[in-house]
């Protein structure tokens, strides 16, 4: 589906997103609307019941789930219409732009998880209703925007304060960074060596924050990563698809676990995040991931909030 121009209708809470195939996809005026919309639909429920009556979304997935599958169907209930769920490799069948033009005939929206970016692009192209990205190998953008809100809720303005992702420079790195850069972050990644983030998304946020004043620091010292960190953050070191990695990527992340030592270098009082799944011990230690400054349920929880925002500016 074509991007077209944000504009808020005459009563009505919709924008024309076009789709959400990446962070990329959302102006900054628009994820300042989407986070306006999330607060008040957080704050008043009630209000937004039966909104969206009548609209059905569809809902891939090639991979596991149960944050993403879970906040989008109550999202999508909880607004009056109602989900169904596929599961395995989309196209496997029949080719993807066929799925794509028979699921536009029944449903008003597709959200789909996959293993390639490129499968989310393709659904875009040949499908004319709203597709969101529920996490590719190159972006999780509904979990970063869910990120982005849990911060604004712990520290309101997010104008330089320091977000530290320790780990992999995997998808929920790329989305974060973007969002980081365009809302004036500041963000420091600290990867091993041959786990850097995606140089051209790296470049692209490096674009932002030159607009934006955001400071970017891309080091493999997780240390210098976290000292005076706001929040501090990481993610699985084996995403979905790498499992074959596993034993190679527990040596070479060791360094790079988020444990009370190295918690002990962010700021006094600083929050620690995770998109979840985590694995305790690995990425992150038990003690951490238990501090009562850990947000990593606010977070799972403020995923329904910001896809319900999400879906009621897209189907409204
Ligand atoms: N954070 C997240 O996307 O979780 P799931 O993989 O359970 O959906
Ligand atoms: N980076 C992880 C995120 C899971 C929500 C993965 O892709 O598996």
């Amino acid at each position: 589906m074509e991007t077209a121009a944000p504009s808020m209708m005459a009563g009505s809470w919709r924008i024309d997103l076009g789709d959400v195939r990446s962070d990329l996809d959302l102006t900054i005026g628009e994820i300042r609307q989407l986070m306006d919309l999330t607060a008040l639909m957080k704050r008043t429920p009630t209000r937004f019941a039966n909104v969206l009556k009548g609209r059905y979304l569809t809902l891939l997935f090639e991979k596991p789930s149960l944050r993403t599958r879970m906040t989008f169907e109550l999202a999508i209930k909880q607004l009056g219409g109602d989900a169904i769920v596929d599961t395995g490799r989309i196209g496997a069948r029949e080719p993807l732009k066929d799925v794509a033009r028979n699921l536009e005939r029944w449903t008003q929206g597709i959200v789909a998880r996959t293993f390639s970016q490129t499968t989310i692009d393709d659904l875009a192209k040949w499908a004319s209703v709203p597709v969101i990205n529920a996490l590719s190998d190159l972006y999780h953008p509904c979990q970063a925007l869910a990120d982005i809100f849990t911060m604004r809720e712990r520290f309101g303005d997010l104008e330089g304060r320091k977000l530290a992702f320790v780990g992999d420079g995997n998808n929920v790195a790329h989305s974060l960074m973007l969002n980081a850069a365009r809302l004036g972050m500041n963000f420091s990644l600290a990867t091993p060596a041959g786990y850097e983030a995606n140089e051209r998304i790296v470049s692209l946020a490096r674009e932002f924050a030159s607009v934006s004043g955001a400071r970017l620091e891309f080091n493999s010292d997780a240390v210098a990563a976290v000292n005076g960190a706001d929040a501090v953050y990481t993610d699985v070191w084996t995403s979905m698809g790498q499992e074959e990695e596993s034993a190679i990527r527990r040596q070479m992340f060791a360094p790079y676990q988020v444990n009370a030592k190295l918690f002990a270098h962010a700021r006094p009082g600083a929050i620690f995040m995770h998109c979840l799944p985590a694995k305790r011990d690995e990425e992150v230690t038990d003690d951490v991931i238990e501090l009562d400054r850990s947000a990593v349920f606010d977070q799972a929880e403020n995923r329904l909030h910001v896809q319900k925002a999400m879906l009621l500016m897209l189907l409204s």
